[in-house]
């Protein structure tokens, strides 16, 4: 008997992790004493806010520290449908909302909540490596849309509602995006919603999870505030991972139809149980406290964003419309070389820079850097990027 032979069917199409691999590959050329510079991170820099830790610390000290209900602390459940109701606008009550781990077990519970062997689940493209696979998962096709680098990956709704058929299940929408920081404009959401009216059938899954990264005078619209009438399909997934630097502390949720929250409850309930009581208490202090720290990661993102934009246009022979969110840049390889995991294989090799290769996400053709490191290392990379150019081009 091989290991091979006892894994089940399910968990062996997943994809391993492709970031991970150019990460550990960085890891040991550092060890091995290269000088290597990273824009290969997707999580904030910033430590969490002491207010935020303090909160936790304090629970941690007053004896949070037992089971609660699956479904989360009903002080945040509350807190989290307050948010949604008066920042995003979209009326929400408690019971429309399950604390999750972290945004990822958000969109995992979906998924398995609403799917089907063979249900589809259209993917604009480039997206969030995870989506597919979780989708693959719970038993989903992944059926990808793609866009084009040239006009900055603007949705193309034509193809999208041309997928749509009777396995149909569920659309993704990913804004601010990762990987490519874009921001989905009104209108095109406009013209989503309207989709979902001529279908009746599907559901939408909106990852907002970047809500908070957003360049001056952008703002953010959340698809349920513009599409009230339908609000019951549509999910929305958040967490407090990217706008208040808590990655490790995997708090997020999922909220949406109260029907489908309470057998995600369910399924929760038998899986992971409750998320960690004391995370609870510092996210419940992230929502009600001042959010000023939010606007100081989001000003410096801003003029990192800046700064790594202006900095690969001067590249000649790169494709890259600018962005206004999140903490990436996805820019074009030139024609010729478009072979991204090639490209960053190379560029950690002979430059040391360490950058993610766009394949995972849907464009094998771009690669993602991001911002989210210091000045300093933002220049250094794109002098060290230049450097490889001027070599290969
Ligand atoms: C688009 C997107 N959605 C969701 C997540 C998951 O976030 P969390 O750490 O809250 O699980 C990430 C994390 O990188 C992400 O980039």
């Amino acid at each position: 008997m091989t290991a091979q032979s006892i894994i089940s069917k399910r968990v062996m199409t997943l994809k391993p992790s492709q970031t991970l691999a150019i990460s550990a590959r960085a890891k040991a050329l550092q060890q091995a004493g290269r000088d290597i510079c990273s824009l290969s991170a997707g999580e904030p820099d910033f430590d969490t806010p002491e207010f935020i830790v303090e909160a936790a610390t304090k629970a941690l000290r007053d004896g949070i520290t037992r089971y609660g209900p699956a479904a989360g602390d009903p002080e945040l459940r509350e807190a989290i449908a307050e948010k949604l109701t008066n920042t995003n606008q979209i009326p929400t009550n408690k019971e429309e909302v399950l604390v999750t781990n972290g945004g990822k077990q958000a969109i995992y519970n979906l998924f398995q909540v609403l799917l089907n062997q063979g249900d589809e689940v259209i993917i604009p493209s480039p997206y969030w490596l995870s989506y597919p696979e979780i989708a693959k998962l719970a038993g989903g096709k992944p059926i990808a849309i793609p866009s084009s680098p040239e006009d900055g990956f603007k949705l193309n709704l034509n193809a999208l509602e041309s997928a749509i058929n009777p396995k149909s299940r569920l659309i993704i929408l990913n804004s601010p995006g990762n990987p490519t920081g874009r921001v989905v404009p009104i209108n095109e959401l406009k013209a989503l919603a309207e989709i979902l009216r001529r279908n009746p059938n599907i559901q939408v899954m909106t990852d907002e999870i970047y809500e908070y990264l957003l360049a001056e005078n952008e703002k953010h619209t959340s698809l349920a505030a513009i599409a009230t009438d339908i609000k019951d399909r549509i999910f929305t997934v958040n967490g407090f991972a990217k706008g208040w630097a808590m990655t490790g502390w995997r708090v997020g949720y999922l909220a949406g139809n109260q029907e489908i929250i309470k057998v995600a409850t369910a399924l929760q309930s038998q899986s992971t149980s409750n998320v960690c009581s004391f995370a609870q208490r510092g996210a419940l202090a992230a929502l009600l406290g001042p959010k000023i720290c939010i606007e100081e990661m989001s000003t410096t993102y801003n003029y990192r964003r800046k700064l790594l934009f202006d900095g690969l246009k001067e590249i000649s022979g790169i494709t890259l419309k600018e962005q206004k969110g999140a903490f990436y840049a996805f820019p074009q390889l030139p024609i010729g070389n478009q072979d991204s995991i090639s490209f960053c294989k190379l560029a950690l090799e002979k430059v040391g820079l360490a950058m993610i290769p766009g394949t995972p996400f849907g464009e094998e053709t771009c690669m993602r850097l991001s911002c989210a490191a210091s000045n300093e290392t933002i220049n250094d990379g794109l002098k060290r990027l230049k450097l490889l150019f001027n070599s290969l081009y």
